[in-house]
This record gives structure tokens, sequence and C-alpha cells, in this order.
């Protein structure tokens, strides 16, 4: 086991994966994107055209398939099979499907022990999804779950989506939705992720909980930097 775990939870376009991402560097810890694992799958599952509501064909697909997950520049690089899909496991039909992944149980018992051997074998490590600090590590050293309001984090992903693209509107990555369109997709998103019966999207009961609506990355990295180190010091003088 590690001997660092923080873990960052929150919904869509709250800004854990940046947060997480610059806190692990800050702290020289490695960085585990859990979203993009349940992407990878997604993606795997359309390609073999299965039905998306079969849990046994879709256990299938994660058991015949071999996903490597790598951090590469800062971010979480992924491949089926030997073919890199980084790119391909953030297009809209990925995301909008993913909750089939998401709700089907044997599937997230899988996902959770590869998370826990990927941990196994790091020295200090930052991930980030929604159930890591409910499920998949409880017993996490630091647990944050990061939220806001969800007009603001349309905003935010428009502006990702406009970055992404070189402002070049493509329907087919999202860009031609209007801002609303946005908003209640991610909406939509929050509601499945939070009513699903397994590994559903709550808050830790110990977890620090940051509202991030009015607040830069800067500055959220920097509270969750102050409150690890409050934690770690308290640790360290028990
Ligand atoms: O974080 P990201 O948007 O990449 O996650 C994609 C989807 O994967 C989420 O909407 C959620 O349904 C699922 N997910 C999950 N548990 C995690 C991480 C992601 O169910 N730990």
């Amino acid at each position: 086991m590690a001997n660092l775990v923080i873990t960052i939870d929150g919904p869509a376009a709250s800004g854990k994966s940046t947060v997480a991402r610059l806190l692990a560097e800050r702290l020289g810890a490695s960085f585990l994107d859990t979203g993009a694992m349940y992407r990878a799958v997604t993606l795997a599952a359309i390609e073999a055209g299965v039905d998306m509501g079969d849990e046994e064909k879709l256990l299938g697909v994660l058991e015949t398939s071999e996903f490597q997950f790598a951090v590469k520049e800062g971010k979480m690089a992924v491949s089926i099979d030997g073919v890199d899909v980084t790119e391909r496991i953030r297009g809209p039909e990925v995301t909008a499907k993913a909750r089939h992944i998401a709700s089907a149980a044997k599937l997230r018992e899988k996902l959770v022990r590869m998370q826990r051997r990927f941990a196994a074998g790091e020295e200090k490590i930052v991930t980030e999804g929604r159930d890591q600090g409910t499920v998949a590590f409880s017993d996490a050293d630091v647990k944050f779950y990061l939220t806001a309001d969800a007009g603001e984090r349309a905003r935010r992903r428009r502006a990702e989506l406009r970055t992404k693209g070189g402002g070049e509107p493509r329907p087919s990555d999202g860009l031609g939705e209007s801002l609303e369109q946005i908003q209640k997709a991610i909406e939509e998103r929050d509601k499945s992720d939070e009513d699903r019966a397994v590994g559903p999207l709550r808050p830790a009961d110990d977890a620090i909980i940051i509202d991030t609506t009015d607040l830069g990355i800067e500055e959220v990295v920097e509270k969750v930097l102050r409150r690890v180190k409050e934690k770690c010091l308290k640790r360290n003088q028990k």
C-alpha cells in the first residue's frame, strides 16, 4: 500500500482532474484518473458492438482487451490492445455511454481492484473519480470532495472544449452545443452518478468539501495543499 493516499472525488467538470494532477506534481506523487478507466472500457465496448445493457458481455470486454494506463506529460495516457486512445476516450459518445459501465457492479469491482493494485505499487498517490474516498480507498490519508454550481461547471467545460478544438466548432466534439445543452448534459450525468446503486457519487463522511465555484485552479490547489500538510503533520505527531 502506498505511504500517502489522497482521494479527490466530485461531479463532472468540478476541476478535480486538473487539481489532482497539479497536486500530484507538487507532492512528487503519482496520479490516477479513474474516469479514464471507465471511459476506456466504454470505448472498447462501443467498438466491439456490445449491448450496453448486457453486464456479462461488458465484463467480457474488460477481460479480453488489454488496457494500459500511464501518466504522460501530466495526462493519463490510455491504450487498448496497444492502440493509443487517449483522445478518443474524451469524445461525446463515450462520455454519454460511460454510465453503463459505471453502474455495472461486477465491472466496478474489477476496476476498483485495478485501482488498488496500481496504488499499491506507488509511494504516494493522488487518485480522482467518484468513489475513491468512499469505496476504492476508504482508508485514504486525506479525502477531498470538489464541487461547483452546474452553470459554472458548464462554462468550464465549454472553455475546455474550445481550447481542445482550437476554437473551431465541430458538432462531433460537443462544440456545436449551447451552454444550456452542456449544462443539461452535466446535470444528467450528475444524476446518473448520484443515483446508481454501486459506488454512487457522494462525499465520504470524512471528506473535506471544497466549493470551487468562485475559485481559480491555483487557489484550489493551494487550499488542498494546505489541508494535506495539516493532516500529514497531525498524522506524524501521533
Ligand atoms: O471523470 P470522468 O468524467 O472522466 O468520468 C467519466 C464517467 O465515469 C463518469 O461520469 C462516471 O459515470 C464514471 N466514473 C465512475 N467512477 C469513477 C470515475 C468515473 O463511475 N471513480
